[in-house]
């Protein structure tokens, strides 16, 4: 897989993705991850990357011409229909639909996926309409940019990609996978400061250890997330 990140903070990056299974993954040549510089694409001396709103209002607005640009050569494609079979071309912004780990699961099948990273106030609306594929927020609240947003969509889809984890049934057993919240994990000692590790998970019984960790799932789902059950059809 190949995923290549448009921003005007390359910077940002900087050792976010040389740590754990990501960085494993790129020695594995499982992925290989690039980032760029918006301004790279931008034509005039001052290499402007945003401009005033029309209609007025605070801030600026990302313009369209460089980021058309870096996707077109980035993509090798002139238009959105003309993007390769497996090309995904991604924009951060909160106006997206929410990510998901069924979107991770989407967008971790694809070959190329493109991320820009949004800025300012907003990004010319043309980028949305015209150009990229999926529009995608992180989650209801608003960043100062899709940066921090990028780094997640990363690295929840590269542990997804087909021998990134060390273990091969560890994204299978996980939270949100079967639409629950993961069980209750603990380790050594059995006991601290006076609270014990469950009995059960003590015996080796693995069917019961099973029904427990199934049970302790759906407990806790409906304490923190109870959104999910409504949802699952259990
Ligand atoms: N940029 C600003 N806020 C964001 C969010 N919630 N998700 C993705 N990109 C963003």
């Amino acid at each position: 897989m190949r995923i290549d990140i448009v921003t005007i903070f390359p910077e940002f990056f900087r050792g976010a993705f040389e740590y754990g299974i990501i960085r494993r993954a790129q020695v594995a040549e499982l992925v290989d991850i690039k980032v760029h510089d918006l301004r790279r694409w931008t034509q005039d001396k001052h290499r402007q990357v945003d401009d005033r709103p029309f209609g007025g209002g605070d801030g600026m607005v990302l313009k369209p011409e460089p980021i058309f640009a870096a996707v077109e050569e980035l993509t090798g494609a002139s238009e959105r229909e003309a993007y390769a079979e497996g090309t995904r071309v991604v924009l951060l912004s909160p106006q997206g639909r929410v990510f998901t780990q069924s979107l991770a699961d989407e967008l971790a099948k694809s070959a190329h996926v493109v991320l820009i990273c949004g800025r300012y106030e907003g990004v010319d609306e043309r980028v949305a309409e015209a150009l990229v594929t999926d529009e995608i927020s992180i989650g209801d609240y608003v960043l100062s940019g899709g940066e921090a947003a990028s780094v997640v969509v990363v690295d929840a889809i590269v542990r997804l990609i087909p021998g990134a984890l060390g273990n091969e049934t560890s994204a299978v057993n996980e939270s949100f996978s079967d639409g629950l919240l993961d069980y209750p994990h603990y380790t050594r000692p059995p006991e601290f400061r006076g609270m014990r590790v469950p009995d059960i998970l003590l015996g080796g019984h693995h069917a019961e250890i099973e029904r427990w960790r199934r049970e302790q799932a759906l407990k806790k789902t409906e304490r923190n997330r109870p959104d999910l059950l409504d949802e699952k059809k259990l």
